[in-house]
């Protein structure tokens, strides 16, 4: 069996390898007291369920006053926000979106929605840029607050009290930022957050933070534990939002590790912002790189001479133990824009757990490379 305890991980954005101990201890108890949350009335189903509202509570206090429906992911969470609600005329998006929001509007263009994919010239979506897009037929808009790209942060709170002017439901896709961004997401009306991101929970955790009076339709029917003589699904948040058993070592994994994110947040937010730092003005400085981030913020793309993303990939894990994520990052319209939808780009993303030492291991794999050719 492969441990890759040596491995240099770099690739916090897809999944963030170091996970609190709190968190770790409390899937092993979670998972030797099993029981099913909302399924019975027995004091073992009782507890588990108290572990799934502790998770609930827990996302509360890192989001805003909402309704919170557990999700398997944040792409579950996308989901249910743009396929369940009633949009009409035009939806507004960016072209720095992640397919999980951009794949589910294109599913929208069926019920004759129109979608518009909006840029703006150094990647930040400014108010006014916003603004000059609205029309009175825009019905959502839909922005990611960190690119899983490049990095780049949109003003959130300021978009958000725009929309909120106007009345225009605000959904936004927090995968990359939630656990690091200080947003207070106050004009937001959807936000999807995912648990084993920069909140440090277990895979197979998200979450969708619905305003209070806003109404979705469910995507998923079965069994709830509610209404159980009816045949329609119940549209209730949150539980008609939840059919099936849910996952509750997970969540209640999440529930620590939310806990353990905002209490140390300062600290984590300060480490990777100088190993951002340091990536960011090593790799500016090595002939042969073309770098397509400019801000500390823990993700970082970047070419290595005229390799292909993946080759360079393969060849740090091979030949140097280090993990990032090559190609287009599921994110087609962003990549477009770069020049990179054919040869994708090296994304190295940084967490709590990374070193100082990574960095120069990454940058002399690099200078290691172009030496090669
Ligand atoms: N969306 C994740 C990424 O950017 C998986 O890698």
């Amino acid at each position: 069996m492969f441990f890759d305890k040596e491995c240099i991980y770099l690739d916090e954005s897809a999944t963030s390898r170091f996970k609190p101990n709190c968190v770790i201890k409390r899937v092993e108890k979670e998972l030797k007291n099993s029981a099913n949350a909302g399924r019975g009335g027995h004091k073992a189903a009782i507890r588990a369920l108290e572990s799934i509202e502790e998770c609930r509570d827990s996302v509360i206090r890192a989001t805003f006053d909402c309704d919170v429906i557990l999700t398997k992911s944040c792409t579950e969470a996308l989901n249910i926000a743009i396929l369940g609600g009633d949009y009409r005329g035009e939806v507004l998006t960016t072209v720095y979106e992640h397919n999980s929001v951009l794949r589910p509007l294109e599913r929208l263009k069926r019920k004759g929605i129109r979608v518009k994919y909006i840029s703006a010239p150094d990647g930040i979506v400014t108010p006014e840029i916003l603004k000059t897009n609205l029309s009175s037929d825009t019905s959502l808009v839909c922005i990611q607050e960190m690119s899983n790209v490049t990095g780049k942060i949109q003003p959130i709170d300021a978009l958000g009290n725009l929309l909120s002017n106007y009345g225009i439901p605000f959904l936004v896709d927090g995968a990359q930022s939630l656990g690091r961004t200080d947003c207070d997401y106050s004009g937001v009306s959807m936000l999807a957050g995912a648990g084993h991101k920069g909140l440090h929970g277990p895979q197979g955790t998200g979450f969708l933070c619905v305003r209070k009076g806003i109404r979705l339709t469910p995507l998923l029917c079965g069994g709830t534990g509610t209404f159980s003589a009816g045949l329609n699904q119940p549209a209730d948040i949150p539980e008609g939002f939840e059919a099936g058993t849910q996952n509750a070592p997970g969540y209640a994994g999440l529930s620590e590790g939310i806990k353990w994110t905002l209490k140390n947040k300062r600290r984590i937010n300060k480490k990777i912002t100088l190993l951002s730092e340091k990536a960011l003005s090593a790799l500016k400085a090595i002939d042969g790189v073309t770098l397509y981030s400019d801000e500390p913020n823990g993700v970082i793309s970047f070419n290595v001479g005229d390799l292909s993303s993946s080759e360079v990939a393969d060849i740090f894990d091979k030949d140097y133990s280090i993990a990032v994520r090559s190609g287009i990052h599921c994110a087609p319209l962003i990549h477009k824009s770069m020049g990179t939808l054919k040869r994708g780009a090296v994304r190295a993303s940084f967490g709590y757990g990374n070193k100082s030492s990574d960095i120069d291991v990454l940058v002399a794999a690099i200078k290691d490379i172009l030496n090669r050719k």
